[in-house]
């Protein structure tokens, strides 16, 4: 029976669902992994995530089709990611296969709490890895926990798709070389300070600029940028220390292959920015959130599809990949994943 929530009042938080899924890695090798109904996790004081923040995730949603199908999303690209993350973190890579598994076990045993088809809201799947045994010296833990679990929500920002307003970060958020590429944990740490203040300010969002320069477009806290010309183009910036998001990848695809348009991923200098006729956040949580302000230290730079509606490059972008994912649009091949 489905789950009694108010789905289209639903924001971005964490509802307790019944079932998530864990594996244990010790000894050089994974163990089977299973479903459990423990939302608790006991581990050392001295465990590897605790000290040194040896921590990656992930972040996918499930769907409620039209027709009433339950799928995800390009869970592989999830996988593929998190392979990357642990790479780059020391820790053992979890299989591919075995991701995709328990993307379908976690989402089939909590059925019930999948949105029903035009509520507006989702459920979000939270797949994250730590290092769990004892590290006091600075070095990778020897044992590991995957776990992955899942929470309905609604829309990332308080309004829904109404435009937010967002503001030039004067602190980092990743440094050149370092691990804004990956999803590690510790980013978003470095971003919390920023997120905080900028609330306080009256900001929905950070845009940070690239640490060494200070000069290119980076993304924010929890979303990569996407802008639209005055000619109707798509320009997405491009840079090593960014999330390579599945969302935009997802976006400049459609924006390419299905709807004609010009697609540019390169450097973005951030004094471009003022010239483009549209601008959106995109990621899982985000979909794409229009930007209607950005606002560079007392500059405003505001763009001219208003602080009322979604500009209309973006809306035709967000209606034709949402429509993919909730299925009354073709899915290009390989995209859609029904949960049996
Ligand atoms: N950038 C950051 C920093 C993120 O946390 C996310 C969210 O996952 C994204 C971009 C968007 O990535 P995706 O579209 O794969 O969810
Ligand atoms: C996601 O979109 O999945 C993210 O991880 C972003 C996060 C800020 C909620």
């Amino acid at each position: 029976m489905a789950a009694q929530l108010d789905w289209k009042n639903l924001g971005f938080g964490y509802i307790k669902t019944p079932y998530r899924y864990t594996a244990r890695y010790r000894d050089g090798k994974w163990d089977e992994g299973r479903l459990t109904d423990e939302d608790k996790i006991v581990i050392s004081e001295c465990a590897g995530v605790l000290q040194y923040a040896q921590t990656a995730f992930e972040g996918l949603k499930a769907y409620t089709t039209r027709d009433g199908k339950i799928v995800t999303f390009r869970p592989d690209l999830n996988a593929e990611r998190m392979e990357q993350s642990a790479a780059r973190l020391e820790m053992p890579v979890f299989p591919r296969e075995k991701f995709l598994e328990a993307v379908d076990m976690v989402v089939a045993a909590n059925r019930d709490y999948v949105p029903p088809y035009g509520s507006g809201a989702t459920l979000y799947i939270r797949p994250f890895m730590f290092g769990s045994s004892e590290v006091i010296g600075v070095k990778p833990a020897k044992e590991y926990e995957f776990r992955m679990f899942c929470t309905p929500v609604g829309p990332y920002f308080k309004g829904g798709i109404k435009p937010i307003s967002i503001r030039v970060s004067d602190f980092d958020r990743a440094a050149p070389h370092g691990t804004g590429h990956i999803k590690a944990g510790l980013n978003y740490a470095m971003s919390l300070h920023a997120i905080v203040d900028a609330h306080e300010k009256g900001f929905d969002e950070n845009m940070y600029l690239d640490a060494a320069t200070r000069t290119y477009v980076e993304e924010t806290g929890g979303a990569n940028f996407l802008f639209v010309t005055g000619d109707g183009k798509i320009v997405t910036p491009k840079s090593d220390s960014i999330l390579p998001s599945i969302t935009r990848q997802s976006l400049c695809y459609v924006a390419e292959h299905i709807l004609g348009m010009t697609v540019e991923h390169r450097p973005v200098k951030f004094e471009e920015v003022a010239g483009f006729a549209e601008c959106g956040l995109c990621g899982t949580a985000a979909v794409i959130s229009p930007v209607g302000k950005i606002d560079d230290h007392g500059r405003e730079i505001l763009f001219p599809s208003g602080m009322d509606e979604m500009g209309p490059v973006t809306k035709k972008l967000y209606d034709t990949l949402t429509g993919i994912q909730m299925g009354t649009l073709p899915a290009p091949q390989g995209w859609i994943r029904e949960i049996k």
